[in-house]
């Protein structure tokens, strides 16, 4: 059977384009014993996926160049030749940017039909909600009244944490680049207060602001998915011992210079700040508990996944494009099958 995948066909410095990837059709045998073939209906992108397009060393190795790249991706089986996977099987794997492949058994995980819809599995009930659940629960420890900022809060792993934090009672303030993603942060997800930075000539003056809005003396907890100026402007603001959980530094993964925010690095000192980063795959050990806790908020009607889908492998590299560009709103998702 035919199958397409999405090839890195050179690494991107700076920005990527499309001259970058070829989407390219391969032929694909029936599985051979121990191996499983799976139709994926849904991937998704993510931020880190530039990382990968590059050879520097980091926690994942790089892609290789003229082969499938991977992510994240949920899928049906429909060859089996193991016995623990048999067709119709919803499975989760890395093996996102093609439609159709042969895998091992071992790099398939099963995935419950019904309860939630499939793509969640990719969303809040997959690594993007743990991201956001490890980060606030475990990483930032985060406490009764506790003040929360995120930055790109109205993004895949963003708007899952301003609700986690919402449903665990604390004020929350969500920053976004654009006036409709200020509006989603405020209607949607019933954020205490959103800045929407592009609109902002100073983004510290802005947090500032908020705070004061809401009642607060500053902020306990920061959910950091952006870095640079936001990350200064988290710091300005912290109250002693505030926690920083150190998700991602997005506006960072295209420059070619060495960036000049923050340059108030001296307050984790003077406010005995604890700042720690974290990757989600290190925290595995919390997907059972993630799992139960998620599927019991959205059964309540209190965790709804917002997302921007393109359709079909050929309007993937969109979906891409549009994490850096800005033009997603919630989890980034590409429907295949
Ligand atoms: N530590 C981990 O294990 C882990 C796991 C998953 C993701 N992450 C990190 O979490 C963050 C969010 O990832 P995601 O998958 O949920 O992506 P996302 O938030 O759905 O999409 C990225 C968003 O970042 C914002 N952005 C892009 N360039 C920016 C810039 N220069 N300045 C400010 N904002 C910018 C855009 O929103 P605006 O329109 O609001 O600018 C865009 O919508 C990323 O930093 C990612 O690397 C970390």
């Amino acid at each position: 059977m035919k199958s397409g995948e999405m090839h890195l066909k050179r690494r991107p410095v700076g920005v990527p384009v499309a001259e970058d990837f070829a989407l390219v059709s391969v032929d694909v045998p029936p599985p051979g014993p121990g191996e499983v073939q799976v139709r994926n209906l849904w991937m998704a992108v993510d931020p880190a996926m530039r990382g990968r397009m590059s050879d520097a060393k980091s926690y994942v190795p790089p892609f290789v160049l003229d082969g499938p790249m991977e992510g994240p991706a949920i899928g049906e089986v429909v060859a089996s030749e193991d016995p623990g996977f048999a067709p119709g099987d919803l499975v989760f794997s890395r093996l996102g940017w093609r439609e159709l492949f042969n895998a091992p058994a071992g790099a398939l995980q099963h995935r419950v039909r019904g309860t939630l819809p499939p793509q969640a599995y990719l969303g809040f009930a997959g690594p993007t909600g743990l991201t956001a659940y490890v980060g606030l629960l475990r990483i930032a420890e985060m406490k009764d009244g506790d003040v929360v900022f995120v930055s790109a809060a109205s993004g895949g792993v963003g708007s899952i944490a301003c609700q986690i934090a919402r449903i665990k009672g604390h004020k929350v303030i969500g920053s976004a680049g654009g006036a409709r993603k200020k509006q989603f942060l405020l209607d949607t997800l019933k954020l205490d207060a959103a800045i929407d930075y592009k609109a902002e000539p100073n983004l510290t003056k802005a947090l500032a602001r908020e705070v004061k809005a809401i009642g607060a003396t500053g902020i306990d907890v920061n959910f950091e998915n952006v870095g640079g100026d936001h990350l200064q402007a988290a710091l300005a603001l912290a109250n002693k011992r505030a926690r920083f959980a150190i998700c991602g530094m997005i506006s960072q993964y295209n420059v070619t210079d060495a960036p000049t925010v923050p340059r108030n690095l001296t307050m984790i000192m003077t406010k005995s700040l604890r700042l720690e980063g974290f990757i989600v795959l290190d925290h595995m050990d919390l997907e059972q508990q993630f799992l139960a806790d998620m599927t019991a908020w959205y059964e309540a009607g209190l965790m709804r996944q917002a997302e921007t889908v393109q359709d079909g492998l050929a309007r993937s590299l969109d979906a891409f494009f549009g994490l850096f560009s800005g033009e997603n709103l919630g989890r980034s998702l590409v429907k295949l099958g």
